[in-house]
């Protein structure tokens, strides 16, 4: 029998990772863990609470809060994977919006954060025969991963595949504002002080800026396999 791995898939945001990262999983049989919603669940949670303001994350009255968040992913037939549940409700669609991603890396670097969510996305992979994405899977969640992804392509492409997926749900958003957001974040995931965006040593890089999503995903699905058939 084919032995179980674990998968960390890193990188920038809109690289698409949790594209990937799902197909991966769905051919695999492997679980999906998507460590960016459950950042942006608490980025909701903050906001929600009044945690956010112009002035910037209360981290104090968040840190306090954080252990009445709950977080919990529960498959969805009808999405073909697993949604983000924050305190029992469903933020699958929430989480999205450009107002939780434009606070979500202030609260990815408050380390109380980081601890807590950490220690939850360990426990999911501790059986293997995982996939997980975010910016620090391979460095900190994983270090132990057999097989290390990191995504990678330009702001203006990612903002590009970003301003048209908004689009298409009918968000009201302009291009330019889009590539802000990508590049302040790209800014902040990189240079924050606790577990920041930085390729492991051990993982293989794929800039995706000029493969289509089927060529990308082959050349992934060929490394998956050949690492699980490895002894
Ligand atoms: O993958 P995403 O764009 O949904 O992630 C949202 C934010 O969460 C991103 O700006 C950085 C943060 N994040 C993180 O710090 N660590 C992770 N493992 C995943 C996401």
């Amino acid at each position: 029998m084919n032995r179980k791995i674990t998968i960390a898939i890193d990188g920038f945001s809109s690289t698409g990772k949790s594209t990937v990262a799902k197909q991966l999983a769905k051919e695999l049989g492997y679980v999906y863990v998507d460590t960016g919603a459950m950042y942006r669940a608490v980025t909701l949670f903050a906001m929600r609470n009044s945690l956010i303001s112009s002035q910037g994350v209360d981290e104090k009255g968040l840190i306090e809060k954080l252990p009445e968040v709950s977080l919990k992913f529960i498959f969805d037939e009808k999405r073909g994977f697993a949604a983000m549940y924050l305190n029992g409700e469903d933020v699958e669609d929430e989480i999205r919006q450009m107002e939780v991603s434009g606070n979500v890396s202030k609260v990815a670097t408050i380390s109380e954060v980081r601890q807590k969510l950490v220690s939850q996305q360990q426990l999911m992979g501790k059986e293997r025969g995982i996939v997980m994405d975010g910016r620090d899977i391979a460095t900190v969640v994983f270090p132990d991963a057999e097989l290390k992804l990191f995504m990678t392509a330009s702001p203006e492409e990612r903002a590009t595949r970003r301003f048209k997926e908004l689009q298409s749900k009918g968000q009201e958003v302009s291009y330019e504002e889009v590539l802000k957001n990508v590049e302040d974040r790209d800014l902040m995931d990189t240079t924050r002080e606790d577990s920041p965006l930085v390729m492991a040593e051990d993982s293989i890089e794929i800039d995706n800026s000029f493969l289509n999503p089927e060529e990308q995903y082959k050349i992934v699905l060929e490394l998956a396999r050949e690492m699980i058939e490895q002894e």
